[in-house]
């Protein structure tokens, strides 16, 4: 096998500026991008920082103790992301993701969630508002985070059998715990719970059908993520990825499944039922079966940048407006114009893209912008 190289690089230098546009772009609750696609849908990370190590995602010899995390005082404020974000709902966000790396290491983020609990859409509407997290401390914190305002949680979870868990989380993680986290979420009522796992091939597509087997009748909606070439840190390579196509035969062989139909517009997901009424699983298929298509989804980092998609080489820096002293008005602006020249569709375009080496640019790390 060939030897994996693992850069060490600094993402964070590439922001590009955010202008505010000379004539203002008033809030519609309707914005467009240039494939025509509206904006829905915002992933905000509260930190860049987490208490595993999964392969995919933050590597160990990347992410050491020598890794330049954020300080402090890059990070936006909470009221500086409430602020950013009534911008968007301004403009048509609905959902608000909350993301990290682990967004639950984030002191206090029961109090931010408060704040967002209380924006509302421009028909009046309360915004959905969901986390993302590797459930490690969601056993302590349901109870609270349901109080502050969260509606649901997506938990990420790779394995059942605690050996395959614990080497994929790389920090000796029991899987116990984060079961307990589940259940502690379901009790404080944090539904419909959704959990993820990221399927490597070779290294846990045996535990597909266990997993399946285990949240079937539950409730809970289990969906099978396609490892993705995302980052630049995580030696991404295509036999590694088990085809979403596979997942589903796999898993239709002992418990039969039909295809339904999809929820929501520009969904991430394919949805599968059982055949015999017990519930529904996904597939995320971002490899395979890109879905930019209709892709709503904008991405905050955690010091403020705006990301178009999970793939980009560069974001736009919104702190700087907002802590240099631009209006709400001036920022909504600035945001619409970023989003009025989005065209970005990373997977869509993979294939007949130049390989990383060639293009001299990094992609963003995913601990960085959130799933
Ligand atoms: P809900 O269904 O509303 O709970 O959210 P979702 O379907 O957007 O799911 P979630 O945020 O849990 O995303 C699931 C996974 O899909 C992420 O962890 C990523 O791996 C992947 N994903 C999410 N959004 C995108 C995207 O825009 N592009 C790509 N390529 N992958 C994505
Ligand atoms: N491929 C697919 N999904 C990933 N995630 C992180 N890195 C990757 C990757 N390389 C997703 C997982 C995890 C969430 C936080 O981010 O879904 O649950
Ligand atoms: Fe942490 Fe989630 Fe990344 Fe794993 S995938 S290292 S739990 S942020
Ligand atoms: Fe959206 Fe980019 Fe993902 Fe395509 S690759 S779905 S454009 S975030």
């Amino acid at each position: 096998m060939a030897e994996r190289v693992i850069p060490l690089i600094d993402q964070r230098v590439a922001a590009l500026a955010a202008r505010v546009p000379a004539q203002a772009i008033p809030t519609s609750g309707l914005l467009s991008d240039t494939l025509g696609r509206p904006l829905r849908d915002l992933r905000i990370s509260v930190t860049d920082r987490c208490n595993f190590r999964c392969s995919y995602c933050m590597p160990k010899e990347v992410f050491n103790k020598d890794y330049p995390y954020l300080p402090h005082s890059a990070l936006l404020t909470f009221e500086e992301i409430t602020r950013v974000a009534r911008q968007f709902v301004a403009h048509g966000v609905h959902k608000i993701r909350l993301t990290g790396g682990e967004p639950l290491l984030r002191k206090n983020l029961e109090v931010l969630i408060e704040q967002l609990a209380a924006l509302r859409t421009p028909e009046g509407d309360p915004l959905d508002i969901t986390l993302t997290t590797n459930g490690s401390l969601l056993e302590r914190k349901a109870k609270s985070l349901k109080a502050a305002g969260l509606q649901r949680v997506t938990v990420s979870l790779d394995g059942l059998d605690d050996a395959v868990f614990r080497q994929m989380n790389d920090v000796d993680f029991p899987v116990a715990e984060v079961l307990k986290g589940i259940d502690a979420a379901r009790d404080a009522g944090l539904g419909p719970i959704k959990v993820n796992m990221v399927v490597k091939r070779g290294t846990n597509e045996h535990e597909i059908l266990p997993m399946a087997r285990h949240f079937r009748g539950t409730g809970i909606v289990l969906r099978f993520i396609e490892y993705m070439d995302v980052g630049a840190t995580n030696g991404w390579r295509m036999d590694e990825v088990l085809p979403s196509a596979e997942v589903v035969k796999l898993i239709a062989a002992q418990l039969p499944l039909i295809q339904l139909e999809p929820s929501a517009p520009g969904e991430t997901a394919e949805r599968w039922g059982y055949a015999d009424g017990s519930g529904e699983i996904g597939v995320i298929s971002s490899v395979t079966q890109a879905f930019c298509g209709d892709c709503n989804r904008a991405r905050l980092s955690t010091e403020g940048q705006l990301y178009l998609c999970l793939f980009a080489t560069q974001g736009h820096d919104l702190r700087s407006l907002v802590r240099g002293g631009a209006s709400d008005e001036e920022l909504a602006s600035a945001i619409a114009q970023i989003w009025h020249g989005r065209g970005d569709r990373y997977s869509q375009l993979r294939s007949s893209m130049p390989p990383d080496s060639s293009t001299g640019k990094r992609r963003v790390e995913m601990s960085y912008i959130g799933g």
